[in-house]
């Protein structure tokens, strides 16, 4: 017989059919006479109780199915007399494909911190919060999908392994053609441990945003989503190795229409995971933060504000002079640490802000320079709990002024010399932004810390699995 997934058996109101249905066990309790068994196959955040009658099946038999323990359950559709759902299964027949031996199996009832969970990484998608956390991140990706899909823009492919700095920041990852096994090998140092691709230079992606202009130089609108890499030592709540990004890039869009694809985008996201995730996110509510979906909601219904920098630092500066504390100082110039976004957003504006036009000097080399010569048409949206959520910008469309720009922030022209070309046969004013995928995540599960929110986080020494 085919197996029901229990999201679906639990949404069944045929009660006396017989159904299948099979997953691992939260908890087995019960009494002299029967055993309740409370199974989770991981499409939903609910369990489906099992009951089962001791005598049929009998002590030994049942003794092994404890938590952990995966099972395959025949029995018939019945209405539950119980608190919660308003069905169970009253099993037929249990067959046991793997047991948990309550010794060695870290994930018992009892709460566990989620740094325990961190080294455990293998298992904790079992557990309430990483499956909630991980079914809405599948949703999140539908909903991008489907944001740009139904706009028109086309997702495009950027590659991973990469010769050219996007940030011009320098921090990435070198790709290496060493074996690994004569590594281990080899104590002598015969081997040629060369940082190279084949005799060639390389590095990961740290954003695929040039070769998304490109993309967009011809196809007009285009998105790329996909792992991105900075070999930066940050170990911050915020802060991956290894984290995915959504670029947007649109030919003839200028900042002011960057600025609302943002915010469409994100509000798009948002409405999706309260439309598509209920069950997920009321369990991550009341579990980790009382305020998520009122917040959630908040975001889905109000524009975001839009600011300058030099507007933000004022009123950083004001804020300080009537006598707010900050670790790090502020003054125009000076790039905004994180504390200090959030205080723009959670302080004062009290809703997520859009600041423009930051100096020239604390943003990358392809930003658009405006006339007073000192700033550019970037543009960061700050909020609530995060700090910054995307980084973008109008990009320059002159060859000239972008290739000065270029060479006066050090960055090596040979190696994009592709990307200059855009600006030389037929050039477009272009705009477009970067997303980091588990910063949004952040936001929508109220999780604090971006390592919950991918399955394998990557960090500074940390790749174990
Ligand atoms: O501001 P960033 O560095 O911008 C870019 O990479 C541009 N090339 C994007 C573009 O215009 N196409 O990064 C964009 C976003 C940030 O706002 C943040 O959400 C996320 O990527 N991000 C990180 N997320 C996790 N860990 C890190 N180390 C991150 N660095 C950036
Ligand atoms: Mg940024």
């Amino acid at each position: 017989m085919s197996r029901t997934v229990i999201v679906d058996a639990l949404k069944r109101t045929d009660f006396g059919a017989e159904v299948n249905i099979k997953g691992w066990v939260r908890t087995r309790r019960g009494n002299k006479n029967v055993s309740f068994i409370a199974l989770n196959d991981g499409s939903t955040i609910n369990n489906i109780q099992v009951v089962a009658d001791n005598e049929k099946f009998g002590d030994e038999y049942l003794k092994p199915i404890t938590t952990g323990a995966c099972i395959s359950v025949t029995g018939k559709l019945v209405e539950s007399l119980g608190q919660g759902q308003h069905v169970e299964i009253q099993a037929e027949k249990i067959e046991i494909y793997g047991i948990a031996d309550p010794e060695s199996y870290p994930l018992q009832k009892k709460g566990h911190t989620m740094e325990f969970l961190r080294e455990i990484a293998h298992l904790r998608p079992r557990t309430n919060t990483f499956g909630a956390v991980f079914r809405v991140r599948h949703n999140m990706a539908m909903a991008i999908h489907t944001f740009f899909h139904e706009r028109g823009f086309f997702y495009f492919h950027t590659p991973i392994i990469t010769a050219s700095d996007c940030e011009g920041a320098g921090q990435m990852f070198q790709v290496t053609t060493m074996n690994l096994y004569d590594l281990k090998k080899d104590e002598t140092g015969q081997i040629d441990y060369s940082n190279d691709f084949f005799g060639k230079q390389a590095s990961l992606t740290v954003s695929g945003q040039l070769e998304g202009e490109l993309a967009a130089m011809s196809m007009g609108a285009i998105y790329t989503f996909g792992p991105t890499f900075r070999a930066e030592n940050s170990n911050t709540p915020r802060h991956l190795s290894e984290f995915w990004m959504i670029e947007p890039e649109v030919a003839f869009n200028e900042i002011a229409e960057n600025m609302q694809l943002a915010q469409d985008f994100i509000q798009y996201c948002v409405k999706w995971a309260l439309d598509n995730c209920k069950d997920d996110l009321d369990f991550l509510c009341n579990m980790y933060d009382k305020e998520l979906i009122e917040r959630l909601n908040f975001v889905v219904n109000n524009d975001f504000e839009r600011v300058t920098y030099t507007k933000g630092v004022e009123i950083l500066e004001a804020a300080i002079a009537k006598g707010q504390k900050f670790e790090f100082p502020v003054s125009w110039g000076t790039d905004l640490q994180s504390e200090h976004e959030r205080y723009l957003v959670e302080q004062h504006y009290k809703k997520p802000v859009i600041l423009t036009d930051y100096p020239k000097e604390i943003k990358s080399f392809y930003m658009k320079q405006n006339d007073d010569g000192k700033t550019v048409r970037a543009m960061d949206v700050l909020f609530p709990k995060i700090g910054e959520i995307i980084g973008g910008s109008q990009r320059e469309e002159d060859y000239l002024k972008l290739k000065t720009r270029a060479d006066e922030m050090g960055v090596p022209t040979k190696d994009i010399w592709w990307y200059l070309e855009t600006r030389k046969f037929g050039t477009a004013p272009h705009s477009g932004f970067g997303l980091g995928f588990e910063r949004l995540l952040l936001f929508v599960t109220g999780m604090s810390n971006i390592r919950d929110v991918i399955p394998f986080p990557r960090t500074p020494n940390n790749a174990e699995f």
